[in-house]
């Protein structure tokens, strides 16, 4: 569908969680006439950071020093990790928390003024900080919603799915196409034009059945990136994310995450028959970084076959849960759970996106002009496993060095050249299909014969038997089809088991074959 209208700006940033809002914000610090476009599918605050409960991982402890951090970030990422990437993260952290703060997101204190600080899985040091007690990235992106809209060199368009990069003949990306939702002069298909693209659009957890994550993380970024001719890296890593309430077997869609604060706290899981069963499958046992934990639970749960396992904090009490995790006890409540007289049920789901398409330090993909931030990107900070709420940190870390990398550079747009590739839309349909087979055979567990089911699946699922209108729900489900099928022919490639790419049939970590990164481009999968 050729652009019925176009806008211009300095640079256009898509999405707006932490990654989009903060390059939006440091560019605008940085670049006294600054002229920024957010572009975002929904509403500003629809993404995956309100989500986000446990907190940002930064050291602010005396005790603590970047070095422990880095150690604990590339032991969970399982060998994987690009030391100079974490480096970056961990000693960049502080000040673009700091920033954070300054820009108006408040964090829980204690009693001195003293940032509160707690621990998750893999961290052998407390340096979480977190706000709300287990609502943080409520918080974060009420305060970056609130800076965003306060300053005049952001422009922000809300209902705007972004289709496809534009490009200029040296292939140098001049902007995006998008539909936008809207009722105004800037509504229906259109076209922005940028010196500098920036995609901040978030994760893919959607193409499982059952996620973390929001409706709208169907993978827009890394789909839109394949197309462009961008390297994607690490799609196999799919963190499922161990602690998930347990809402039944047909429960789809987003579920409620279970924050691993809670651990981080004290509390314990235990099987069916009430029995702990973390002791001795990892030093650091309950606290254990996601993958051990996740897998141990999903071992368990075919050991007993039972469909869930149970995180118990019931020593915590009425008191604690309430003002320590309001919203994990509001939403137990909820689903008729009471925390603090039983156990809670809980089963891994997939939660978040390692890999995402390919970076430098300064956040730049391997198409000039168009950068990556946060959970679509693949910076190399997380390797094979993500550690806690490093998430946020990345996303505030590398948004400030993109910032600053465009505001070096102030290129003006190029004209776009012609895009003759034709459109590949999809039945809306394919989504919950999609979905299905992932959950089915690309999952926790999977094995080369599983991985093969899936490929086969979606090639089925590609055929679609009426012509399909273009709206959103017609791209999502293309994008899902896209990201789902690179994912599931990345992790067939990777016969080895690393971090959260569990393979049944390559149990072990092959370092002599496989500690290397897994790149794809369009062009070579064929898709
Ligand atoms: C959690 O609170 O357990 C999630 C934090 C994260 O994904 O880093």
């Amino acid at each position: 569908q050729p652009p019925g209208w176009t806008v211009s700006a300095e640079i256009v940033v898509v999405g707006s969680g932490i990654a989009g809002l903060t390059v939006a914000l440091r560019y605008a610090e940085l670049v006294p006439d600054a002229d920024v476009l957010v572009v975002t599918k929904d509403e500003l605050c629809a993404g995956s950071t309100r989500w986000a409960q446990g907190g940002i991982a930064a050291v602010l402890d005396p005790g603590d020093t970047p070095g422990e951090h880095l150690s604990d970030t590339m032991t969970a990422g399982a060998d994987l990790c690009d030391e100079e990437a974490v480096r970056v993260l961990v000693t960049e952290g502080p000040d673009a928390l700091r920033r954070l703060i300054d820009r108006g997101a408040r964090f829980d204190r204690d009693e001195r003024g003293e940032l509160q600080l707690t621990r998750e899985g893999g961290h052998r040091r407390d340096r979480i900080v977190h706000a709300g007690g287990d609502a943080t990235g409520a918080e974060v992106q009420r305060a970056l919603i609130e800076a965003a809209q306060a300053e005049p060199r952001i422009r922000i368009i809300e209902h705007a799915l972004v289709l496809d990069l534009l490009k200029d003949s040296s292939g140098t990306a001049c902007g995006i196409t998008l539909h936008v939702m809207g009722e105004g002069s800037e509504d229906g298909v259109g076209a922005v034009r940028a010196g500098a693209v920036v995609l901040a659009t978030g994760g893919m957890g959607q193409v499982y059945a059952a996620t973390t994550n929001p409706a709208v993380s169907t993978g827009d970024g890394v789909a839109l990136a394949l197309r462009a001719g961008a390297v994607v890296r690490d799609l196999e890593f799919v963190q499922f994310h161990p602690t998930v309430l347990w809402l039944g077997q047909d429960a789809t869609g987003q579920q409620p995450l279970i924050s691993e604060a809670v651990r981080g706290e004290g509390a314990v899981l235990i099987d069916s028959h009430g029995e702990r069963f973390m002791a001795g499958v990892h030093e650091l046992a309950d606290l254990a970084p996601r993958d051990i934990v996740a897998k141990a639970i999903t071992r368990r749960m075919h050991e007993t076959g039972a469909e869930h396992v149970y995180l118990d904090g019931r020593h915590f009490g009425e008191a604690k849960w309430r003002s320590r995790f309001p919203t994990i006890h509001a939403v137990c409540r909820e689903h008729g759970i009471d925390p603090a007289t039983e156990p809670i049920p809980v089963a891994p789901a997939a939660h978040y996106a390692s890999g995402g398409v390919r970076t430098d330090l300064h956040g730049r993909t391997s198409v000039p002009g168009l950068y990556a931030c946060g959970e679509v990107a693949c910076t190399g900070v997380h390797g094979a496993n993500r550690l806690a709420s490093n998430s946020l940190l990345e996303g505030l870390v590398f948004a400030d060095r993109i910032a600053a990398d465009i505001a070096a550079v102030r290129r003006g747009p190029g004209d776009p050249a012609p895009d003759e590739r034709p459109s590949s839309l999809v039945d809306p349909r394919t989504r919950p299909r999609v979905q299905a087979h992932m959950s089915r055979g690309a999952g926790v567990l999977r094995s080369g014969q599983s991985l093969s089911e899936v490929r086969a699946a979606l090639v089925g699922a590609r055929w679609t038997p009426v012509a399909v209108e273009p709206r959103t729900e017609s791209w999502e489900a293309s994008n899902l089809l896209t990201v789902a099928t690179v994912l599931a022919a990345a992790a067939g490639a990777r016969e080895e088991t690393r971090g959260s790419h569990w393979r049944e049939d390559y149990r072990e970590r092959d370092n002599v074959r496989w500690r290397g990164h897994l790149d794809v481009s369009l062009t070579e999968e064929g898709l």
